[in-house]
């Protein structure tokens, strides 16, 4: 199983906070946000991780990660995005890294509370497909929304007027190989990106979307406000340690 944080974007929401640093690079309590996302991937067992990466300061990611060390990593594989041409984009620059293997895929700027080790171990008995992570939140309106009916997802809607449920899709997904030929197919949406929720709906079409509910508290870093959320979420956790 192969692990892929995408860091790429140019992290437009954070200005000027995004002006001359990554927004991968911006501190969430007492570490780099890039480390949270790589820790749940190694935490989950998950030994050979590449970062995608793009826009500024792309070099301080090799300076501040070398060979993933401090995750007591061996070694870590990097790409470069160009543009902002969306998530699945991004992913599709993995291809020769996964090298026909599954891969659990983690965005950037996910950060979450607890292992997600049980659900790869789900999605590695999965015979083929794509699994993803849900999470119920208080603002579906910001993201990939799922509608679900007698327990199976009908769809899936990127940030809705009208979101159908409560129930939203985390920036954590399973796929098999199948991902980067449904990438190549993908039309840029109204944004101009290629996105990931069009990726998930095709293996839904295809009756091979399975989805598990995220253990724990989930979210995202890419405002001030989730941010600041993020901050809090992750102070109060290291603080139940000590
Ligand atoms: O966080 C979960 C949400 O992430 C999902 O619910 C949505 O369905 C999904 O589209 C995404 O929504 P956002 O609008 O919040 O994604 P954003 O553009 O902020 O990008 C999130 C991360 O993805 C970012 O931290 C780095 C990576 N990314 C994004 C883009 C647009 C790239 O690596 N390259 C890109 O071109």
């Amino acid at each position: 199983m192969k692990g892929i944080v995408l860091a790429g974007g140019l992290g437009t929401r954070l200005y000027p906070l995004t002006k001359v640093t990554n927004k991968h690079l911006l501190p969430v309590y007492n570490k780099p946000m890039i480390y949270y996302p790589i820790q749940t991937l190694v935490d989950a067992g998950i030994k050979d991780i590449l970062i995608v990466t793009g826009g500024n300061s792309a070099g301080d990611f090799l300076k501040l990660l070398g060979n993933g060390r401090e995750f007591g990593l061996t070694h870590l594989s990097f790409v470069y995005q160009e543009g902002e041409k969306g998530i699945a984009h991004a992913l599709s620059l993995a291809e020769h890294f996964c090298a026909g293997d599954k891969m659990v895929v983690i965005l950037g700027d996910n950060i979450i509370e607890k292992s997600i080790k049980k659900e790869v171990e789900i999605f590695e008995k999965q015979e083929k497909g794509a699994r993803i992570l849900l999470k119920e939140v208080e603002n579906p309106e910001r993201f990939g929304v799922v509608e679900i009916k007698d327990g199976k997802i009908i769809r899936i809607i990127e940030k809705p007027k009208n979101p159908p449920s409560n129930l939203i899709v985390t920036g954590i997904y399973m796929y098999d190989s199948q991902v980067f030929d449904i990438i190549r197919r993908l039309k840029p949406s109204e944004r101009g990106e290629l996105e990931i929720t069009d990726v998930n709906n095709k293996y839904l079409e295809m009756g091979q979307l399975t989805y598990g509910i995220l253990d724990g508290w989930w979210t995202d870093a890419g405002t001030f406000d989730s941010l600041l959320k993020a901050n809090i979420l992750v102070a109060e956790k290291e603080r139940k340690k000590i």
